[in-house]
C-alpha cells in the first residue's frame, strides 16, 4: 500500500506540473475522486439539479428484466469506474444467478468499502475489486471464468468525460478484457439543453463546487502546494460549439500558486479547465461503438429522451 500511495502521489505531482504548464491550464479530472471526492460525487447525484443518475437509475430499473433475459444466467459483471453501487444492485437483482463481479475505481478506499458491502449482501457473488484508472491500459482485469456471459458496466454518462481517442482505447481494451462474446452496458447522457444542463453542474447547494475545488485541497494536502480553496471560483460552461458541460476553476484575481517548488502564475479570471462532459447524439454513440469494435445491440431512452442505455456486442457477434 504504502509503495502504491508513492507512486501515486509522484504521478499525480507530474500530473499537476504537466497540466498546469499547459495552456489552456488543465488538470486531469480522475484526481477528483479521493474518498472525500468520492463521497462528495454521491453527494451530487442527489441533488435536485443533477437529473442524470436519477434518470439513468429508472431506466435501469425499467429495462433490467429485459437485459436479465438476454444476458442469461450466471453473468460475470465488470464495472468500470464503480462508486456507490447503487445501479449495479439494479441488475444484481434483476440477473438469474450472477456469477462474478469485478468493480474496478480510482478511489481505493471507497472502493474497498462498497465492494465489501455488497459482497455481505450477495454471498453467492464472487467480488474481485480492482484499484485503478479504467484509462490505464497497462492495468490488469482478471475476469473470474465460467459459463455466463461477461458483461462491461458503465453508467453516469462517464463515457462524456473522455476524449474521442481515450474513448477508442478504452472500448477497444474492453473488448479484449470481455472477450469475443462480452457485452458491454453503456450509460450516455444524450440532452442538449443548457437550460437543464447547466444547473446540473452548478447546484444551488454548492456541492459540485467543493466537488471541482477538491482537486485544489488534494494538491495542497497531498503535494503541500501553497494556494488558497478561495482565490478560485467554480464555473461550469456550455459549449454548444462541442456539445459538452466543461467545469473550470476561475482564478479571482491575478496570483501565483507553487507547487513542489514549481510556481504557476494566473491572470484574473484565467481558468483552469478541470472537466468535460459530453453529451452525445445516438448516431455519435454508434460510431464510437463502431469505431472500437462494437455494434449497438439494443438501445433504450428515458421517457423524456435526456438520457440512453446502450447494450453492444462485438462487431459481427451479434446473436
Ligand atoms: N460523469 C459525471 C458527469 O459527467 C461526472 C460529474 C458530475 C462531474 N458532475 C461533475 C465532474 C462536476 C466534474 C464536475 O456528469
Amino acid at each position: 500500500m504504502q509503495d502504491t500511495q508513492t507512486i501515486f502521489a509522484s504521478r499525480f505531482l507530474e500530473d499537476v506540473v504537466d497540466g498546469l504548464s499547459a495552456r489552456p491550464k488543465t488538470l486531469p479530472c480522475k484526481y477528483f475522486y479521493d474518498e472525500l471526492g468520492s463521497d462528495l460525487f454521491e453527494q451530487i447525484t442527489k441533488t435536485p439539479e443533477y437529473y442524470p443518475t436519477r434518470t439513468e437509475t429508472r431506466l435501469l430499473e425499467s429495462l433490467a428484466g429485459d437485459l436479465a433475459a438476454l444476458v442469461g444466467p450466471r453473468a460475470r459483471l465488470v464495472e468500470y469506474g464503480a462508486g456507490a453501487l447503487l445501479k449495479t444492485r439494479i441488475l444484481l437483482d434483476a440477473f438469474e444467478a450472477p456469477a462474478a463481479y469485478v468493480p474496478m475505481d480510482v478511489s481505493a478506499a471507497f472502493l474497498q468499502q462498497s465492494a465489501s458491502d455488497l459482497s455481505v449482501e450477495y454471498p453467492a457473488l464472487e467480488v474481485t475489486p480492482v484499484v485503478g484508472s479504467f484509462l490505464d491500459p497497462d492495468l490488469a482485469i482478471d475476469i473470474p471464468g465460467g459459463p455466463g456471459r461477461a458483461l462491461g458496466f458503465f453508467p453516469g454518462s462517464t463515457i462524456g468525460n473522455l476524449d474521442d481517442a481515450e474513448i477508442n482505447l478504452f472500448l477497444q481494451k474492453a473488448g479484449e478484457d470481455l472477450g469475443p462474446d462480452g457485452w458491454f452496458l453503456l450509460g450516455v447522457d444524450v440532452n442538449q439543453d443548457p437550460s437543464s444542463l447547466i444547473p446540473a453542474y452548478n447546484d444551488k447547494a454548492g456541492v459540485t463546487a467543493a466537488f471541482n475545488k477538491n482537486i485544489l485541497k488534494r494538491i495542497r494536502h497531498e503535494l503541500g502546494g501553497s494556494l488558497n480553496l478561495d482565490a478560485f471560483r467554480h464555473e461550469a460552461r456550455w459549449n454548444a460549439a462541442q456539445s459538452r458541460m466543461e467545469m473550470h476553476l476561475v482564478s479571482l484575481s491575478d496570483q501565483t500558486i507553487s507547487v513542489a517548488g514549481h510556481r504557476f502564475s494566473f491572470r484574473e479570471g484565467e481558468s483552469i479547465h478541470t472537466e468535460n462532459s459530453r453529451k452525445f447524439s445516438l448516431k455519435q454513440i454508434r460510431a464510437l461503438a463502431r469505431d472500437a469494435g462494437w455494434d449497438v445491440h439494443h438501445l433504450w431512452q428515458s421517457p423524456d429522451d435526456r438520457f440512453a442505455v446502450t447494450l453492444l456486442a462485438r462487431d459481427g457477434q451479434m446473436r
